[in-house]
């Protein structure tokens, strides 16, 4: 599958793994092999995390009749394209202990683990694509994770690039790395006035 052309020019020097890192919805149909899966959640278990609590939870299906339980929790805007994924799988976030704590930033460790995994997919030539679209009142209980202790976030498609020509053709006006707000408008040096 030949890589498309990608339009994105960084404004400050950056290692080409951030921009090369886009969400594409043709996916291959091609099967990961269980070295690449583990190194996707490796990639995300080395995370940083407040207090090193690792709040994250990842649940995954590639294949066989539960892949369907995975596929029924997306959206159908979603389901449209990400069921071809060989993989497909939802993230929570930890967000109360045993303790009934509940830590502050959850949620933000899991995205950075999210990101780990999304950058390691990317040094092996997979991609993934993040959905926030899915049966939020469904995911828990159809996987088994429990909703008191665990705050479900996305469910994500991992795999290697399809053709763009077997998506839809709205989609397909779509499927390109897109631009980002300029840098001025993202980080500040100094005291900020009414950000
Ligand atoms: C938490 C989260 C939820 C998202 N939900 C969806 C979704 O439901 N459907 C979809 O097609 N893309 C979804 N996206 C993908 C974003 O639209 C995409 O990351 C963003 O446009 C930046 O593009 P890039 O990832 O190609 O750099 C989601 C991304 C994130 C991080």
């Amino acid at each position: 599958m030949t890589e498309p052309t990608n339009p994105r020019t960084p404004s400050a020097s950056v290692d080409p793994l951030f921009i090369d890192r886009w969400s594409p919805r043709s996916f291959s149909d091609e099967p990961l092999t269980d070295d690449e899966v583990a190194s996707l959640f490796e990639g995300a278990r080395w995370s940083p995390s407040s207090n090193n609590m690792q709040p994250w939870l990842f649940v995954y299906e590639t294949d066989g009749p539960d892949r369907e339980v995975f596929d029924s929790i997306l959206l159908p805007g979603n389901q449209i394209w990400a069921t071809k994924a060989p993989l497909i799988g939802f993230i929570f976030a930890r967000t109360k202990s045993p303790e009934g704590r509940r830590p502050r930033t959850a949620q933000f460790d899991t995205g950075a683990a999210w990101m780990s995994l999304a950058l390691q997919a990317r040094t092996m030539g997979i991609y993934t694509h993040a959905m926030g679209g899915i049966n939020l009142d469904e995911v828990n209980e159809k996987l088994g994770v429990s909703d008191e202790f665990y705050t479900p976030i996305c469910g994500f498609a991992a795999g290697r690039l399809g053709p763009r020509e077997a998506l839809p053709s709205d989609l397909q006006e779509r499927e390109s790395p897109n631009d980002r707000k300029p840098l001025s408008e993202i980080a500040f040096k100094g005291i900020v006035e009414n950000a």
